[in-house]
């Protein structure tokens, strides 16, 4: 059976766009595949953080994961920390990539840019997220558009690893939804909707009650056209708009397009904040239901358990290929 990995991280409150680019697909792939899904805790360090709000995060977004449909009876589900290996080969692939292909990550440039103060480990990051992919030798990971460029590094780490010290690694696909693989930010349509954005009416989050949803809905931004048309060159905002419609009603954006033919953009808008709603409203109930019972913990206890016993595997063979002296030798 093949296998999937993927993670997110704990830093600030998830949104539809973490939805939509990647906890949908999850839930899809997790009955086909072996599936390991982490909340990447040692990833969100790499920018200031305050420990309370990483551990709660950390909790939220496993619960997240469940309410949104993740069965630990079909897939691993643990804290990246718990996992001790990750940290090891992390160093390891950095070790493999070179600083010229870490400076070309468009993410690092964008997290740095105009910054007096940038973490080394902000820095090395992309090593790190392939000793996750690498560390289950997945063959798929499900992202969103934002993280193509880490798949490629991903893959000539693994490619380079296999040609210096022989065949080990998989190189691993990338998994992009066709529609939604970058849902952009409300306030502009040229940016990526993004949980760090400090302007909270810039994007949905996954907990936003009705009330907000609602109001960030109405206010978003729309170009001045009066059509609701797909059209993301020349309509960027509205294009955006009739994404979320798609993803949320299951209707295709010609669909979306043909039910709104002719009436005003505020229908549209209103409508859409009611789909919105009414899609996150479950995902919403089972996540307060699974926080008040703490059944999380035991879950990513087992999840962590299971996914160390493969992830030693996998680093004592890429030790013993590189040259590590086993302890007793
Ligand atoms: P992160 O935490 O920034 O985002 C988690 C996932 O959500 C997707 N995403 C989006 N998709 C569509 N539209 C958006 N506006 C949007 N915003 C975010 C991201 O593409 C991602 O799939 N480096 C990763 C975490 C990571 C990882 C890994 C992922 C660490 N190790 C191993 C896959 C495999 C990150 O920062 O994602």
């Amino acid at each position: 059976m093949k296998t999937v990995l993927s993670g997110i991280q704990p830093s600030g409150l998830l949104t539809i766009g973490n939805y939509i680019g990647a906890i949908k697909n999850f839930v899809e792939l997790q009955n086909e595949y072996n599936c390991y899904f982490m909340v990447v805790d040692l990833h969100a360090i790499t920018v200031a953080q305050d420990p309370a709000a990483l551990r709660e995060a950390s909790e939220s977004v496993a619960a997240l994961y469940l309410a949104a449909g993740l069965d630990p009876s079909k897939a691993n589900i643990f804290l990246q920390s718990h996992v001790p290996q990750h940290a090891e080969l992390g160093w390891i692939m950095t070790t493999l990539a070179s600083m010229g292909e870490l400076e070309r990550m468009t993410q690092f440039k964008d997290k740095s840019a105009g910054k007096e103060n940038v973490g080394a480990g902000l820095f090395v990051y992309p090593a790190l997220m392939a000793a996750d992919i690498l560390m289950y030798n997945a063959d798929v990971v499900p992202v969103g558009d934002d993280q193509k460029q880490h798949l490629e590094l991903t893959r000539d780490l693994a490619a380079r690893f296999n040609h210096r010290f022989g065949e080990f690694f998989t190189l691993p696909e990338p998994y992009i939804p066709e529609v939604g693989a970058r849902i952009m930010s409300l306030d502009d349509g040229t940016k990526k909707m993004s949980k760090s954005n400090p302007n909270t009416g810039s994007y949905i989050a996954l907990l936003d009650p009705p009330s907000v949803i609602r109001k960030k809905i109405s206010r978003a931004t729309t170009d001045s056209g009066r059509e609701v048309q797909y059209d993301p060159a020349n309509k960027p905002e509205v294009s955006n708009l009739m994404t979320i419609y798609s993803q949320f009603s299951g209707l295709s954006l010609a669909e979306v397009a043909d039910k709104f033919e002719g009436q005003m953009y505020g229908t549209f808008k209103k409508d859409l904040a009611e789909v919105v709603v009414a899609g996150l409203e479950p995902l919403q109930q089972r996540y307060q239901e699974i926080r008040q019972t703490g059944e999380v913990r035991d879950i990513l206890r087992q999840g962590a358990q299971n996914a160390q016993a493969a992830a030693e595997k996998i680093l004592t063979g890429v030790k013993d290929k590189m040259g590590f002296l086993p302890k007793g030798f």
